[in-house]
């Protein structure tokens, strides 16, 4: 996994995270204007593109408007007119309907040849290629759903035959205005970090629960049980995003001998709580492996 490909115009946030903070200089065209494209479009506009730039289509006359009236964007009337101002266009709507979406665009794509970012879960890029005529400049991404506050994490890939570096930068700028981006060399991987930060947050979520539960178990109130969990997980995120050292690191620093932490993580490690990470995030690996696979069956 390539992480450590970042342009100079990166920094860090307050809240640790990175962001792009010069504006590109590029039409983007969003096909669907629903939760993921608008998360996008508020990233973008909130690093500093320019509203004009950014165009969207979608079948929702009265999405189109919310959006145009809250962001300042363009709405077009149809996907065709989108992709021929887009000098990016981000393939923003359901996997189901991905394919009509493809086919339909298909001769403005291989007329016009702009760069092709799919954020559609599951939808390998031999079918996308094929949908769209083939030699398309294409980049497929994994988003997950903290990208609504900017605080997501979106793993990439594109074949490095048909995307040009420059064409890389600019999927890596959009996708890094909701959070946080980085590349992986096969497509496979995004099974992988589809398991991992795809499905993440109901990991963490599952586990604020519990620790919720846990704490009211002990005596303490529900709401006070609530705010201690998620402060704790919010603190801990920010120690492990802005400092050098790893998670285990950190572990070992918190942890005293003889102490309570110590106690507490080895009856974590008795009950084989690594191991069951490692089991429940292989099969959400095969599971999106096989969705993959289920949703390209259904479209041939
Ligand atoms: N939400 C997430 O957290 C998340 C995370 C990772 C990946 N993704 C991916 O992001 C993509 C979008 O998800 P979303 O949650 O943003 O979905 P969404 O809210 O349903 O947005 C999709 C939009 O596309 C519109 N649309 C449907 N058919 C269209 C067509 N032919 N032409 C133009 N627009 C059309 C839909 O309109 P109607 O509502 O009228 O159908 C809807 O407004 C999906 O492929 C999903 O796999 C989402």
């Amino acid at each position: 996994m390539n992480t450590d490909r970042q342009p100079s115009s990166v920094t860090y946030t307050t809240h640790g995270l990175l962001t792009q903070t010069r504006p590109l200089q590029t039409t983007v065209a969003f096909i669907g204007g629903g939760n993921m494209a608008t998360s996008l479009i508020s990233g973008l506009v909130a690093d500093g593109h320019d509203p004009h730039r950014i165009l969207v289509s979608d079948t929702e006359h009265e999405k189109l408007a919310n959006l145009s009236a809250r962001f300042g964007v363009r709405s077009v009337s149809s996907n065709l007119e989108a992709v021929t101002h887009a000098d990016a266009l981000i393939l923003a709507v359901k996997p189901q309907v991905l394919r009509a979406v493809c086919e339909e665009i298909q001769p403005i794509i291989q007329k016009h040849r702009p760069l092709v970012i799919s954020i559609a879960a599951g939808v390998r890029e031999i079918y996308l290629q094929q949908w769209l005529g083939h030699s398309v400049a294409l980049v497929r991404t994994m988003p997950n759903t903290p990208a609504m506050l900017q605080a997501g994490a979106t793993v990439l890939h594109a074949d490095r035959n048909m995307v040009s570096s420059q064409q890389r930068d600019t999927a890596e700028s959009i996708m890094r205005s909701v959070g946080l981006t980085c590349w992986v060399e096969t497509e496979a991987l995004l099974d992988a970090a589809t398991a991992l930060s795809g499905s993440g947050p109901a990991y963490f979520f599952l586990v604020m629960e519990a620790m919720q539960q846990a704490g009211m178990k002990l005596g303490l109130d529900s709401g006070i049980a609530h705010l201690l969990t998620i402060q704790t997980a919010l603190g801990a995120a920010r120690m492990a995003m802005e400092s050098t050292e790893s998670p285990a690191t950190l572990r070992e620093k918190v942890t005293s001998r003889g102490g309570t932490t110590e106690t507490a993580l080895r009856i974590f490690a008795d009950g084989g709580l690594v191991a069951l990470f490692s089991k429940a995030l292989t099969g959400a690996r095969d599971r999106s492996a096989e969705l993959s696979r289920m949703l390209g069956e259904a479209n041939e």
